[in-house]
């Protein structure tokens, strides 16, 4: 059965429908699917209830494809009010009757991806919500497939990552347990960089364990980026992780960023990741008719590039640089112009010298015409904010992804068409123009008619960078030349 027959006349849960991946996950499953219905969990967030904040999303633009092929979409949404971490999910007992009896497919994407979120909450929003969904889906009378999304990262410790499930230093019962006689506690673990990859491990630890015999699989993507072609091209919402760097950089506002130029990225397009997942539902579903799969462990599917088409963080960042030269932001506070390192010592050095001495500067003259110094501040939040993802942009890693391949070649040639993952033949160089067009006009509203505008800033600010170069070369040498002078 194709993996449009699978779904037709179906109902699916989704879980983050709200957030970067699920939006594109959802529209995409209204757009190529004759589905019955798309159930969404969403939660009342900044004073506004779930179901305001739903018909908000529906109505974003990225909709709006959908909107023309699909006029009728509206009609197919459920939209279900409640939080991951609550009992039951916190959702109403008609709407838990509702999907037990209704839903064939599980999504679960929701989570929260803040790296620095504090333990606890991780632990709330990542495993408790994880196992809150897991036992409304193993009382779905007609459940056919269940997929969570988790991270390539979940076991960054490691240096070699296979479609596997590894050890992990303390269960999820026994994480929870601790919390509860000390919610300060805010590190179990010192092998992992963060909560997030943290409580990502243990909840797919969780999912082994859980004796539920659900038909579920494990899908572990690498750094998300923005579209590729689907619904438009280069669509991203997210300004966190890579994207608030590249914004940062393209700005002019970083100058210092902790990367190791020779390793490699693994980054794949949101909507290649959308097909992807799309795809292993469909395969975790055909695995499951053949009832003896129960019994085995849930398959897992890493969801990387670096193996088939492989991107250095060096080429990256002179992709990013190229494109910057063609369509400088308008907003731009200075000439790109960035140290990118591993060497702890140089980073530091060279965050005093082109961070805190210039936003120092800055902060002074403020300070001198009766303003608010905010700069040095500033610059301490993105350092923080950059130090959270220096983990993934220092390291890497050698992943296996047989599983993903081996259902590359199970897809038909037409579903191939629709459902296109691969990264055979992936031009990066396009994607990462397409990147930087992306956050221009997606994270700094900026459309392409102001392109004149910004190049002759771009100008100014180059000429403005280059003499400043030669001030602190002049000023460097006139203190050398006084010290000689002393010494002498
Ligand atoms: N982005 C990446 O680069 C990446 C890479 C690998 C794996 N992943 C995985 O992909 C999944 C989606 O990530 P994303 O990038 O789309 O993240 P995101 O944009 O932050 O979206 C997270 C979603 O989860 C929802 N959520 C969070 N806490 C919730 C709670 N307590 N109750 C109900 N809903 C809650 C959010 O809802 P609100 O709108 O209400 O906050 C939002 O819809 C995650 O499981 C993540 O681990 C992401």
């Amino acid at each position: 059965m194709s993996i449009t027959e699978t779904f037709r006349n179906e109902t699916v849960f989704v879980t983050g429908s709200t957030g970067f991946l699920g939006k594109i996950l959802t529209e995409k499953l209204l757009r190529s699917f004759d589905v019955k219905n798309i159930a969404v969990l969403v939660r009342g967030k900044n004073g506004l209830a779930a179901s305001q904040r739903a018909v908000d999303l529906f109505e974003q633009p990225i909709f709006d494809r959908l909107r023309i092929e699909k006029p009728d979409f509206m009609t197919k949404i459920k939209i279900i009010d409640g939080h991951l971490e609550e009992q039951s999910l916190g959702i109403s007992s008609n709407n838990r009757d509702w999907l037990i009896k209704n839903v064939n497919f599980v999504f679960h994407c929701a989570a929260t991806i803040k790296f620095n979120e504090t333990l606890q909450i991780a632990t709330k929003i990542n495993i408790q919500g994880t196992e809150n969904i897991l036992v409304l889906a193993s009382n779905m009378n007609n459940l056919k497939g269940f997929v969570y999304v988790s991270t390539a990262y979940s076991h960054c410790p490691r240096s070699e990552i296979k479609e596997e499930f590894y050890h992990v230093p303390i269960t999820a019962k026994e994480l929870k347990q601790l919390i509860k006689i000390n919610s300060k506690i805010d590190n179990v673990s010192v092998d992992w960089p963060n909560t997030y990859t943290f409580t990502k491990a243990l909840a797919e630890n969780m999912i082994l364990t859980n004796d539920n015999q659900l038909p579920i699989s494990i899908f572990r993507p690498s750094i998300v980026g923005c579209t590729q072609s689907e619904p438009e091209p280069y669509w991203l919402d997210n300004i966190q992780g890579l994207a608030a760097v590249v914004t940062s950089l393209i700005i002019g506002f970083v100058r210092v960023v902790p990367m190791n130029l020779n390793k490699k990225t693994d980054i794949v397009p949101v909507d290649y990741t959308v097909n992807a997942l799309i795809s292993v539902m469909w395969d975790t579903v055909n695995r499951y008719k053949n009832s003896n799969e129960r019994n085995k462990d849930p398959k897992m599917y890493n969801y990387v590039s670096s193996i088939d088409s492989t991107l250095y963080w060096s080429t990256f960042i002179d992709y990013v640089y190229e494109t910057y030269h063609k369509v400088p932001p308008l907003q731009s506070m200075w000439y790109i112009c960035c140290v990118f390192s591993a060497n702890r010592w140089i980073i530091n050095i060279m965050k005093f010298l082109l961070h805190r001495v210039p936003a120092a500067l800055v902060d002074l003259s403020l300070f001198i015409y009766g303003e608010n110094p905010k700069m040095l501040k500033m610059y301490s939040r993105k350092e923080k904010m950059i130090d959270t993802v220096k983990v993934f942009i220092t390291n890497e890693w050698k992943f296996d992804n047989s599983n993903t391949r081996e259902l590359w070649t199970l897809l038909s040639q037409e579903d191939r068409k629709r459902f296109w993952f691969s990264f055979e033949n992936f031009d990066w160089k396009s994607y990462i123009q397409n990147l930087v067009y992306g956050i221009r006009k997606h994270i700094l509203l900026e459309d392409l008619n102001n392109i004149t505008e910004a190049l002759l800033k771009h100008r100014k600010l180059f000429w403005l960078h280059q003499l400043c170069i030669c001030f602190s070369i002049y000023i460097i040498f006139q203190v050398y030349w006084m010290f000689m002078v002393l010494l002498i």
